[in-house]
């Protein structure tokens, strides 16, 4: 029901980026790539168009969006009071998966900020995503263009298998070249904190600001609302196995192979020959990470695994953003 239009990603066509813009500009919901992931946007100053996303993707009122911009100056439409540390960051990594935190502009709809006093701002490293902006002639709020509590969409498809017929359009772009979320950051205060951690690490951040706070969660929780649902989550029961944790991973899958359909994802081949066994063998670094694991727990979903086991990696550099996720997915943790 819903069109998927296939578009070129690095030179969008004028004329498909034009009635994309059109519909976000009559306050419908278009569909479209980013650096990270699929983005679901609406004209970020109306009211009614942001609503809607909400309801698309049943999303809890109380969950922010964020604010997408295609350059420099429409920034100061959706927010104020920008901090020199705000455009160091700004300078440095836009466009770029980097959200930043502001002031909010009374202009920019209440609903877009959860009723908090700031805006979630980022301008994506994506032409189509750039050239759907320009289009619209106005910034655009958009959530990751999921079902709320499932895995972010990495491609058009995951969109379509979660929004089809709710949704005016989807752009299609290819797979997204990162694969998760961008970093969120609040630069409201003097020392900026991590709400969100993502691609952009914290020492990538910390080299420009100096120090930078990581939000203890029951903050975090308060100040990112997002954060605090479940999230990312196929159908299957997710096992989460930590990087270094002592536990043997072939024996936890065979374990749970007398009761279940076992999909496993990780950088270990393991030898297990089970009908009911299936295997997603990624490299062991962030980067191969993020940008397959949304992708792999669908696609478990897809092939009937009822419980999929994942092999974590390290924490350092981008490996936190995905450790984030991947935990958060997780029904059952085994520690390091
Ligand atoms: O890479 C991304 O950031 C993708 C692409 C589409 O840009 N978008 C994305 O949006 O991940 P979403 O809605 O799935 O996640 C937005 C996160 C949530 O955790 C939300 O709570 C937080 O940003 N957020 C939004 N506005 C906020 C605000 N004013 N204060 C604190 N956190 C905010
Ligand atoms: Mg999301």
């Amino acid at each position: 029901m819903t069109p998927v239009i296939q578009i070129n990603p690095a030179h969008p066509e004028a004329q498909l980026i034009e009635q994309a813009g059109a519909i976000i500009r009559d306050g419908g919901l278009v569909a479209f790539p980013t650096e990270t992931v699929y983005g679901l946007g609406a004209d970020a100053m109306n009211e009614q168009a942001v609503a809607r996303i909400f309801v698309a993707k049943g999303r809890p009122a109380d969950n922010p969006l964020i604010v997408h911009v295609s350059h420099r100056r429409m920034l100061d439409q959706v927010a104020e009071g920008i901090s020199e540390q705000a455009e160091a960051l700004i300078e440095r990594y836009w466009p770029g998966p980097l959200t930043l935190v502001l002031k909010r502009r009374p202009e920019v709809a209440a609903s877009v900020s959860a009723g908090l006093p700031t805006v979630a701002v980022r301008m994506p490293n994506n032409a189509v995503a750039l050239a759907l902006i320009r289009a619209a002639r106005t910034a655009i709020a958009a959530p990751s263009a999921n079902r709320s509590g499932r895995p972010s969409p990495t491609t058009a498809a995951h969109v379509l298998a979660d929004l089809d017929g709710r949704i005016e359009m989807i752009l299609d772009g290819g797979a997204t070249n990162i694969g998760i979320e961008s970093t969120v950051l609040d630069v409201t205060s003097r020392v900026p904190m991590i709400l969100r951690p993502g691609w952009v690490t914290e020492a990538q951040i910390a080299a420009i600001t100096g120090a930078v706070a990581r939000a203890a969660s029951s903050e975090a929780l308060q100040r990112s609302p997002g954060t605090r649902y479940r999230h990312y989550s196929p159908r299957a029961r997710v096992v989460l196995v930590e990087h270094g944790s002592p536990a043997p991973l072939e024996a936890i899958c065979k374990e749970h192979l007398k009761s279940a359909t076992v999909g496993f994802i990780g950088h270990t081949p393991l030898a297990i020959t089970n009908a009911n066994f299936q295997a997603m063998i990624l490299q062991a670094d962030a980067a191969a990470y993020a940008g397959n694991i949304y992708a792999a727990l669908r696609e478990m979903d897809e092939r009937g695994a009822t419980v999929i086991i994942i092999e974590g990696i390290s924490d350092a550099g981008a490996g936190a953003a995905v450790m984030d996720r991947l935990r958060r997915a997780a029904s059952e943790i085994i520690g390091a």
